[in-house]
Order: C-alpha cells, then structure tokens, then sequence
C-alpha cells in the first residue's frame, strides 16, 4: 500500500512509493533507484532547455523552466525519484555573493567572504522571500509530478557552501577555507553558525512547499582531517538535522558526505534515516556497521557507466548482492553522473536495478530475521 510520511497528505498521494519504503526501511517489491545530476548535460533536452533560458542561474530562477527540466529524467526512464533541479549555491547567491555559472569554468562568486567585516554582514535570507523562485519551483514540480514518484528536496552542508564563498569558486586545495580553519577558527564557526540556520529554514521550506525527501550534499567534508570533520562539518550537519525534524511531521533526511568512509558511524547517529556513500565505500561492510540504524544509498562509480551494457548489468549486480536482502538500499551512484554519458546507459542501469533486484526482495528471510537487520 503506498505510504507518505506526512500526515495531511492523502495515503495515495505518492504511487511509487519504493524510495520512501526503502528509506523507512519497510519491505518493497524492488531497489529503487535515482541518480545525482539525474538533470543534466548528459540529456539533450536538457541541453535544449539550458540554451532557451540563456545561462544556468537563469534556468534555475524562472521555475517554469526548473520545473520541465525536473521532469525530463522521469519521462524518459522508470527512475523512483525526481529530484529539485536547482543548485547548492542558491543560498551564497541569496545572500548577496553574486553567483555565476559558466560552461567549462563552474560556479563564481563575484562577491567572496573572507573578512570578519564581510562574514558579520551576511544575514540569513528568507526562503520565502530571495529564495521564493526554488519554493515556486518545488511547488510547480511537485503538481507536475501529480504524485508519479517522490519529489527530493535539498542543500548543500554548511562547510560545503563556505567553501565555495571563501575561496570564491570551486577550489582545488581549499587553501583560503582551511586558512580561515587554522588561523581564525571562531570566525569560520560564525560563518558555519549562520549558514546551518540559512540551510535549516531553507530545507524546512522547500518541505512546507511539497519537497517529500530532503538530501544535503557534503560534497568537501572529505577533504577536512577526521577531527576537522566533527568540528566544522559533522556537527552543523546535526544542527541541520535536528532543525529540519523539529518540524512537525518532516520528511525523511539523506546525509551525503563524499570522502566520508571513515566517518559513517557518526553520520548515521545524526537523526537522518539515511547515508549516502560515494563509489570507495564497500556496501556490504557498510550495512554491517549501521544498516539497523540508517538506509544507504549509493553507490555505482559513476564512470562505470561508460561501460557496455552488459557490463553494467553486472556492476548492479555486483551492488545488489553487496547490500544483500531485505529492504534499507537505495541505488544511486556514487556521485553526480558525468556530462557525457549515453542516456541509454543510463536507461540501462535502471531498468536492471528494477529487474535484478526483485529476488532480493521476496519477503523471505532465509535467516528468518527482519530484512532489514543483518548481523
Ligand atoms: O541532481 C540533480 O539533477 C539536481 C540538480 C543539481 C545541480 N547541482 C544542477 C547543476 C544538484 C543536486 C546540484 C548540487 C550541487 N551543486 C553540488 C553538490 C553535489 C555534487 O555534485 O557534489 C555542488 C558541489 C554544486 C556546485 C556546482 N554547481 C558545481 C561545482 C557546478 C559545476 C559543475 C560542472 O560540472 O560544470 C554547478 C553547476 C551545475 N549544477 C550544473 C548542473 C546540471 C551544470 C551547469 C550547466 O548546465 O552548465
């Protein structure tokens, strides 16, 4: 029967439940799988659209636009979720950095933060105000998915989001961040103290707008030392997650940090139901540490999807059987899909996830234990 983890939404609001089982841990027919970067370069209706908004920050802020192209992927494969098109970087835009993002050079901010001055002077935006065009974007998509597959809702992490307004841009050795780290760390746990509450409110809207999943990307928590991690990320992706399930009835949350194989126990003791692994991490040893606490998603090498067909069938496989039986796995990979992938690959990989995972889920433990605990 579907389920919805909201109680003012009618039962039936979701017909493909599967990624809402899965992240329940509740039993289900079969892995469901979504992909990151599902709305991309890697379509040419996306390309399409793109080239009639102009440039991306444009696609991203007339949700119309942002609306169609969160949609493409689910028309074109039998994928379990849609995701938000928009970016991490809506919330440093909002608050007056100046964002631009340009084919071949990646995100800029024309306004970087360095500066206590410049730190001090950033005010939390309103989601409902500078950030309204994402609201109206994930009411627009919700209505268009008209309840087909769940609508995932998301941000980036605090430390995520500061490296990319201190350094400016996408940085390579994150020298000027993990400056601010060394040298002034209680200015940087200013800047972090402000960004979890812009990306507290912000995912706490975009769940009142219709968003039935929320995900945080901590795509450089892997580039901090393990004690770094715990005291500039981990611990304001906890505040995050506290804050978003202080709300009444709020959705189920997935906490991605790529690099983060060290650190899944903590991660999985944040209050999120789910952990997001990248393509290094070993699923089975994984599900050992904490799959009685949390799902996993996760976590195909993307670059694997250059291979043949046959090829990828068998990485699925490989994947499927690493999680094992029983309900808790969402397929993914392990990071965002690369711009030049044959979307008939893509096509590939998730009509197998469907097909070759059904044996996993008959329901009957050869154990007898509940599926989703394994010792
Ligand atoms: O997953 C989806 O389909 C939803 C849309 C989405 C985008 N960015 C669209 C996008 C999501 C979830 C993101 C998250 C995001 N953005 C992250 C976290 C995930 C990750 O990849 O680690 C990060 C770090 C960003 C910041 C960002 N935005 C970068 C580094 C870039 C440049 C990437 C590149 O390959 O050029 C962007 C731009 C961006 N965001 C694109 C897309 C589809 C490509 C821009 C284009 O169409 O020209």
């Amino acid at each position: 029967m579907p389920i919805d983890t909201r109680p003012g939404i009618p039962r039936a609001a979701v017909k493909n439940d599967r990624l809402i089982r899965a992240l329940l841990r509740r039993p289900l027919d079969a892995t469901p799988i979504w992909l990151m970067r599902q709305a991309g370069r890697y379509l040419p209706e996306y390309r399409e659209t793109r080239r009639r908004a102009g440039d991306f920050m444009t696609l991203c802020k007339t949700p119309d636009l942002a609306c169609e192209v969160t949609l493409q992927p689910i028309e074109r494969f039998a994928l379990d979720a849609a995701i938000l098109f928009s970016d991490i970087l809506t919330i440093p835009d909002a608050m007056g950095l100046g964002l631009s993002v340009q084919e071949g050079v990646g995100p800029r901010f024309e306004r970087p933060v360095r500066s206590a001055a410049e730190i001090r002077a950033l005010g939390v935006p309103d989601p409902e105000d500078r950030l309204r065009y994402v609201m109206d974007a994930v009411r627009q998509s919700r209505q268009a998915l008209a309840g087909r597959v769940p609508l995932i809702g998301f941000a980036g992490s605090p430390w995520t989001l500061a490296t990319y307004m201190v350094e400016g841009g996408s940085g390579r050795d994150f020298r000027r961040v993990k400056g601010l780290m060394f040298e002034a760390p209680r200015l940087l746990h200013e800047l972090l103290d402000k960004l979890a509450r812009a990306v507290t409110a912000y995912l706490k809207a975009q769940a009142e707008a219709g968003a039935q999943v929320l995900m945080v990307f901590d795509t450089w928590g892997g580039v901090l030392s393990t004690h770094a991690y715990e005291e500039f990320s981990l611990r304001y992706l906890a505040e995050v997650v506290a804050g978003v399930k202080a709300a009444p009835a709020p959705p189920p949350v997935i906490l991605f940090t790529k690099g983060g194989a060290g650190w899944i126990e903590p991660i999985a003791v944040t209050g999120c139901e789910a952990v997001g692994l990248d393509w290094t991490q070993d699923l089975a040893a994984t599900r050992r540490r904490v799959g009685h606490r949390v799902a996993l998603q996760g976590n195909l090498d993307p670059l694997a999807l250059y291979a043949p067909p046959e090829r990828i069938r068998a990485e699925v496989s490989t994947l499927l059987s690493s999680f094992g039986t029983g309900s808790g796995h969402v397929f993914n990979l392990g990071h965002g899909i690369e711009p030049d992938t044959d979307p008939e690959h893509v096509r590939v990989l998730v009509d197998a996830v469907h097909e070759l995972s059904v044996p996993y889920h008959s329901g009957v433990e050869p154990s007898g234990v509940e599926p989703c605990r394994v010792e």
